[in-house]
C-alpha cells in the first residue's frame, strides 16, 4: 500500500517468523512500509512471504556480527537505509529453580541478546540518518517481577531491556528530533500480536521525545501510555 502513513519507510523485522513477527509485518505493510523480514529458517520465511505478500526476506543468523554486517550491505544495496528496526528474537526456557538455571539455557538467551546488540550496533547509523528512525523491542513483565524458576530468562530480558534504553540515550543525543527506541512490556503475547503490530506502526506518529526510552505496557484492555521516560 503506497499511500499509508508509513509510505516510503523501510523497516527490518528481526525474528519475523513467529505469530508476532507475521502480525507486525502485516501491520507495517498495511501502513505502507516496505518490510525486510529476517530469520534463520528459509521455509518459515517462505511461509511468511505467502501470508504477508510484498515482504522481502533474508536468511541471516543475527547472533553473528559478520552476518549482520553482510545483511546490512545487502539491504542497503537493494533498498537503501532502514527507518525502523523491530527486534523480536526471543524464546523461552525455564529451569524450575535457581539451581536449575543451566549454562546451556543461559547460552540460549545470550545468543538472543547478541542478536539485539548486533542489529542495533550495525543499524544504529541508519536510525540516526532516517527522518523518522524507530527501534522497537518486546520485553517481559518478568524483568520487574522475576521468579527463581525463570531467573535466566528474566536476567537476559533485563539486559536487553536496558540495552534498548541505552540506545535511546544515544538517539536522544544523535537524533533528538527524529529517532526513538521503545520497549514494549508484556506478560504473554498470545492474543496480542495484532495489537503489537498496531502499536509498532503508531510509533511513527508519536513525537520521538514521547516514545524514546519509554517502557510501554502492552495490554489488550486499555490504550498504551508510556510508563517511564528517561
Ligand atoms: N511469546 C510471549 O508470550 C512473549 C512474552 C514476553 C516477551 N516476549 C518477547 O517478544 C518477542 C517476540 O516473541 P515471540 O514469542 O513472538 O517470538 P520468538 O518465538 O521468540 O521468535 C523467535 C523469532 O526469532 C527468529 N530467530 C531466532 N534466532 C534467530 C537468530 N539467531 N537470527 C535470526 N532470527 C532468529 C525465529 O525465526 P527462525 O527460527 O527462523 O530463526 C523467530 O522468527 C521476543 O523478544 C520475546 O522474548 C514474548
Amino acid at each position: 500500500m503506497s499511500g499509508g502513513s508509513l509510505a516510503g519507510r523501510l523497516v527490518l523485522v528481526a525474528g519475523a517468523t513467529s505469530a508476532s513477527g507475521a502480525a507486525v509485518a502485516r501491520a507495517l505493510t498495511s501502513a505502507g512500509a516496505a518490510v525486510v523480514a529476517v530469520g534463520t529458517r528459509p521455509d518459515a520465511l517462505e511461509a511468511l512471504q505467502a501470508s504477508v505478500p510484498g515482504v522481502a526476506t533474508h536468511v541471516c543468523d543475527l547472533s553473528d556480527l559478520g552476518a549482520v554486517t553482510a545483511l546490512a550491505s545487502d539491504v542497503h544495496a537493494a533498498a537503501g537505509r532502514i527507518d525502523g528496526l523491530v527486534h523480536l528474537v526471543g524464546g523461552w526456557r525455564g529451569g524450575g529453580s535457581i539451581a536449575g538455571q543451566s549454562d546451556d539455557d543461559w547460552d540460549f538467551f545470550d545468543r538472543a541478546f547478541r542478536t539485539l546488540r548486533n542489529t542495533t550496533r550495525v543499524f544504529y547509523d541508519d536510525l540516526v540518518a532516517s527522518p523518522a528512525g524507530r527501534l522497537a523491542f518486546v520485553s517481559s513483565t518478568a524483568v520487574d517481577s522475576p521468579t527463581a524458576g525463570a531467573a535466566n530468562y528474566a536476567a537476559a530480558k533485563a539486559a536487553a531491556d536496558t540495552w534498548v534504553r541505552a540506545v535511546a540515550q544515544g538517539l536522544r543525543k544523535d537524533g533528538p528530533d527524529s529517532a526513538a527506541a521503545t520497549v514494549f512490556v508484556v506478560g504473554a503475547l498470545t492474543g496480542l500480536q495484532a495489537h503489537l503490530g498496531d502499536e509498532v506502526v503508531r510509533l511513527w506518529s508519536a513525537p520521538p521525545a514521547d516514545v524514546n526510552g519509554a517502557r510501554v505496557p502492552l495490554t489488550a484492555a486499555e490504550p498504551l501510555e508510556p510508563r517511564m521516560n528517561q
